[in-house]
């Protein structure tokens, strides 16, 4: 695969093929895409489609069956061969902020302690500063001490988005990140996202059901059984 610099994705003819007994399900089935640095992607397409095997692949979560994986011009999956472990876990730190549907926050923590979370097991002194930039464009500053029950959904999805942040990653994964909020909320998070994309330059690849997110990122991506439509 060619190295340049524009491009921070590259995937040629990647498969993922899940094995249940007898059945092979060609989740992702020979997909081939670049992503550029800055853009805003948005894949869509029915459910079963493969979009969150490929986001999960995309972020180095899985390992793909076959093809080829490269993010920010390292080899992270070719010819049947992985990046080790030390280093995907490195890649995934430095590079990658991940948004999932379900929140995932930990009850018992609060706002802070949430957003901070990916700190807990190495120390970067302006996590705080960077935190408090975060929950202040987020416009959840004044919940920090809070604990998740208290918030409502769009806020505890904001929370997610800044902990996914504060390591401040070249690129942002969502799955359905808006999939669990109402029509006020959701354009709250899709204008939010274009701030991020055009304002701080992060790329950003989504998955989502909803037009008006799709349709505010800069290239809708379908697919279909696996395959780009
Ligand atoms: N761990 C797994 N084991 C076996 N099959 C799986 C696994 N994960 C996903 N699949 C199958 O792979 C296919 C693609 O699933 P995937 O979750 O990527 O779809 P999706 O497009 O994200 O769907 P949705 O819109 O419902 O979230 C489906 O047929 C699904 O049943
Ligand atoms: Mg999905």
């Amino acid at each position: 695969m060619s190295v340049n610099n524009e491009k921070i994705i590259e995937i040629k003819d990647l498969k993922k093929i899940y094995v249940r007994g007898s059945e092979h399900i060609h989740a992702v089935d020979g997909i081939t895409l670049d992503v550029n640095k800055g853009e805003y992607v948005a894949f869509v397409g029915p459910s079963g489609s493969g979009k969150t095997t490929l986001l999960h692949l995309l972020g180095c979560l899985d390992n793909p069956t076959e093809g080829s994986l490269m993010v920010a011009d390292r080899m992270v999956y070719c010819e049947n061969k992985c990046m080790n472990e030390r280093d995907l876990t490195k890649l995934r730190r430095e590079l990658f902020g991940y948004v999932f549907q379900k929140f995932y926050l930990i009850p018992t923590l609060t706002v802070e302690e949430n957003i901070l979370l990916p700190f807990a097991f190495y120390q970067k002194e302006d996590a705080h500063k960077n935190a408090k930039h975060l929950t202040e464009m987020l416009g959840i500053a004044h919940r920090l001490s809070h604990l998740p029950k208290e918030l409502s959904g769009g806020e505890m999805q904001r929370v997610a988005v800044a902990r996914a942040l504060i390591n401040r990653p070249k690129i942002l994964l969502a799955d359905e990140p808006t999939g669990n909020l109402d029509s006020k909320r959701s354009a709250e998070i899709s204008g939010i996202f274009q701030q991020l994309n055009k304002e701080e330059g992060i790329t950003i690849i989504l998955v989502t059901h909803n037009h008006h997110l799709a349709e505010s990122a800069g290239k809708m991506v379908e697919l279909k059984d696996g395959k780009l439509v």
